[in-house]
């Protein structure tokens, strides 16, 4: 099993009998040889598997039929399927939080203890999903892709299959500073893309990145502010933060070399006017939890935030992303002094039903975005199998407006959502 257990290929204590007898050096050769690359192999005659060799090996296409699409009806189903085909430090690199996972599983729960409360006697025999955001696109439903990193070893065609699968339906994927893919490359495959960036200690470099970002055509520049440094994520250090044994987090990044980029923990608000300062693309800011830095980011000008906690994998027993969104809200309203506010709200976190996405554009999100979900699809069946995640909460959203007589996206509000703790009776004050 990579990562763990499998110590020199033999899981019997006892030596095998051939072992005890000396090796000539031909043998050695073809001991070698046969070996797989990702076997471990002693240092004298370790030669190291190329990233290829590597990342071919642990392929879940290669190690496994493909499942039945007919049976993949939800996004459990997809995670399912994706956790029977990738090794454990793989699936457990994707699918972790931090700590005990509380904020993991809160950030799921609370959309739970969210309820709906239709409106009926309503036309809903068409629904137009579509939302125009305020860095001027438009997409076709109120769902857009996280940034994930290091998707190749997910599928060979990593970043690209994802941007292409978002392109065509028609919605924008945000690619990660840590992707496995050059920006240049993923930015063949789709015109509606974000670049995710990570504030880097050498600002030379940062500034390059942006000015490689700009020239590839992505249409805005989101700022991940919630990782001055990993959060503790305890089943990535039993696996020794490997993905398929001998592959590093750090060996599969092409935009940054590495080491010599360590993501900058001194940062303040101030550098977000730098940021501002050397382009002219929008700029958001991901990974707000507080009312308080929500209204900084206003303040700051920004072209939006994105309210989450990074999937969970930062700082546990946080208040998931949903629980946080209406004060969050209630804080901007109040600052902008309207209703009507100069900057686009996301939010991501724990979203996998069509009936959450509708709860948090009810409750002031312009659209969602989804992580891990995308890892799924990606993973069991590469491009297609992302459009089948997507076209599965498109799915489940529409049904959630048309049961719940809505019928375009201006008219999601808070009187469509009860939190937990509110009675209906205050949803006719609302009226
Ligand atoms: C992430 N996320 C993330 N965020 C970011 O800003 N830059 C990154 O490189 C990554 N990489 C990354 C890898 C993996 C494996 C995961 C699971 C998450 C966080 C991501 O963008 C998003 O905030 C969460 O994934 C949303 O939660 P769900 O949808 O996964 O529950």
């Amino acid at each position: 099993m990579f990562g763990m257990g499998n110590k020199g290929g033999s899981s019997s204590s006892k030596p095998r009998q051939q072992d005890k007898r000396k090796t000539t050096s031909s043998e050695k050769r073809t001991t070698v040889a046969k070996q797989k690359p990702y076997e471990k192999q002693t240092p004298s005659n370790f030669t190291p598997p190329t990233r290829d060799e590597l990342l071919n090996a642990h392929h879940p296409s290669s190690r496994k039929r493909k499942p039945n699409a007919d049976q993949l009806v939800n996004v459990q189903d997809y995670q399912t399927s994706a956790r029977s085909q990738l090794n454990k430090s793989t699936y457990e690199y994707f699918s972790s939080g931090s700590d005990d996972q509380v904020t993991l599983a809160e950030n799921q729960n609370f959309y739970a203890k969210i309820k709906l409360v239709p409106r009926v006697f309503v036309n809903v025999s068409n629904i137009d999903t579509s939302v125009s955001l305020s860095t001027g696109q438009k997409i076709n439903f109120p769902i857009m892709v996280a940034p994930i990193s290091s998707q190749e070893v997910l599928n060979p065609d990593g970043e690209r299959a994802t941007a292409r699968a978002s392109e065509a339906m028609g919605t924008i994927m945000c690619t990660s500073t840590l992707s496995s893919v050059r920006l240049e490359k993923t930015a063949q495959e789709s015109k509606s893309l974000w670049y995710q960036l990570y504030i880097l200690r050498d600002r030379e470099f940062t500034k390059s990145l942006i000015k490689k970002v700009e020239a590839a055509g992505y249409k805005a520049i989101v700022v991940t502010v919630d990782a001055p440094q990993p959060g503790n994520r305890e089943s990535d250090i039993r696996n020794k933060s490997m993905l398929p044994e001998g592959v590093t987090l750090s060996r599969l990044l092409t935009d940054l070399q590495s080491e010599t980029n360590e993501i900058d923990n001194s940062l303040t608000w101030d550098d977000l006017d730098w940021i501002r300062s050397i382009t002219n693309l929008p700029v958001l800011v991901k990974g707000v939890i507080s009312p308080l830095d929500a209204v900084l980011a206003y303040r700051k000008k920004c072209n939006g935030i994105i309210v989450s906690n990074h999937g969970a994998r930062q700082m546990d027993t946080t208040v998931s992303t949903i629980e946080a969104l209406p004060a969050i809200m209630q804080a901007l309203r109040e600052e902008a002094g309207t209703n009507e506010i100069a900057m686009d709200v996301f939010i991501d976190g724990g979203i996998r039903r069509g009936s959450d996405i509708l709860k948090a554009v009810c409750l002031g999100a312009k659209a969602v975005f989804v992580g891990r979900p995308i890892a799924w699809g990606l993973s069991v069946n590469g491009e297609q199998g992302v459009k089948d995640v997507l076209s599965i909460l498109k799915r489940e959203f529409e049904l959630a407006c048309t049961l719940c007589g809505i019928t375009s996206m201006k008219q999601c509000n808070k009187s469509f959502v009860l939190l937990p703790g509110q009675s209906l009776q205050e949803l006719r004050s609302k009226l």
